[in-house]
């Protein structure tokens, strides 16, 4: 580990308490100058650290920048074996992702960016990414699921940062079937999931689940305003908020992860939900048929009746809540 993140984990260690130069430098078996190059170092790239005399070094409470070392702190369970990997900016953590699962790259391999210029989002859209007001992350699981399963992977991580983001931010959510999650009326939330099969067993060989949340984004494009949301209108500045929230996500899927098909989650996934028993339009082959959202049913496909009365089970697709 460079000398620089070595400090950040002792920092992170210690956030809001001065740590003496001295302390540090013998801890990591360096001198002192070597310890204030790096500071100095992390100053630069935006790290929120105070130099006292006397008293040494202090990572203020508000430094919001992610980290490894500011997420570790938080894994808990099987999260905490998770490989993490931090960027600054990338196009798209997914892509980063997919990449790497093709590769061979473990279950639980995660891609954290504080900015994607490339975000992508369901149906071809783009997903708005700016820098350090969101959290854009990719995790690589390998489910023994075949491929009429795997949209069980995306409602149990549903229900997964749904939990995270109550526990966190003390907030309630929504789910939009699929996988969009709501605070009252607005998206503040949405997942993409992309996944290899291998084509012999009708298994999958990877599962890459790509979230993307709005913390305190404001400046949403035109098309997006009205539309889209975030959990805060600004950021609580006395805890890393950011780094807790991306843990929390993380221990939620870790917990989930194996018991997929255990149809518990549903359960929590239905109560939810922002759909059922409300007027919708169901988006099909560029028509949008007029229906009534009924059920969640036990493999996650939403349940509708149209005016005809006959019913559906989607299983993929979009759909939109009728305006009254
Ligand atoms: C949607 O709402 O249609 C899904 C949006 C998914 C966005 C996340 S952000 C992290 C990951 N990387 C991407 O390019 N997309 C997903």
């Amino acid at each position: 580990m460079e000398l620089k993140q070595q400090i950040l984990k002792l920092l992170e260690e210690n956030r809001g308490e001065y740590i003496n130069g001295e302390e540090i430098a013998s801890k990591l078996f360096v001198t002192r100058s070597a310890v204030w190059k790096a500071i100095k170092a992390l100053k630069k790239e935006g790290y929120r650290i105070t130099a006292v005399t006397n008293k040494g070094y202090c990572l203020l409470p508000d430094n919001d920048i992610v980290s490894l070392e500011s997420i570790v702190p938080y894994l808990k369970g099987e999260a905490s074996t998770f490989t993490l990997e931090v960027y600054q900016s990338v196009t798209s953590t997914n892509t980063l992702a997919k990449e790497l699962a093709g590769q061979g790259a473990k279950e639980g391999t995660v891609i954290i960016a504080r900015e994607q210029t490339e975000g992508r989002g369901r149906l071809g859209r783009s997903f708005y990414s700016p820098a350090s007001t969101g959290i854009y992350l990719s995790l690589i699981l390998r489910p023994k699921l075949a491929l009429e399963d795997s949209i069980q992977i995306t409602t149990a991580a549903a229900v997964a940062v749904a939990q995270a983001i109550e526990q966190v931010a003390g907030v309630s959510t929504s789910i939009k079937w699929v996988n969009d999650i709501f605070i009252g009326d607005k998206k503040i939330c949405g997942i993409l999931t992309e996944a290899s099969i291998n084509f012999e067993s009708g298994i999958l060989e990877y599962a890459v689940v790509g979230i993307g949340i709005n913390l305190s984004t404001k400046d949403f494009p035109k098309e997006l305003q009205g539309i889209a949301g975030s959990i805060f209108t600004e950021k609580p500045t006395d805890t890393p908020i950011t780094s807790i929230l991306i843990a929390e996500v993380l221990n939620q899927i870790a917990f989930r992860m194996h018991s997929l098909t255990s149809k518990e989650y549903l359960e929590e996934y239905r109560k939810r939900s922002f759909l059922l028993g409300r007027d919708i339009l169901v988006l099909k082959n560029n028509q949008a048929i007029p229906a009534k959202a009924i059920d969640i049913d036990d493999k996650a496909r939403l349940v509708v009746e149209y005016e005809d009365h006959t019913r559906e089970s989607l299983s993929s697709g979009e759909v939109s809540v009728r305006p009254n």
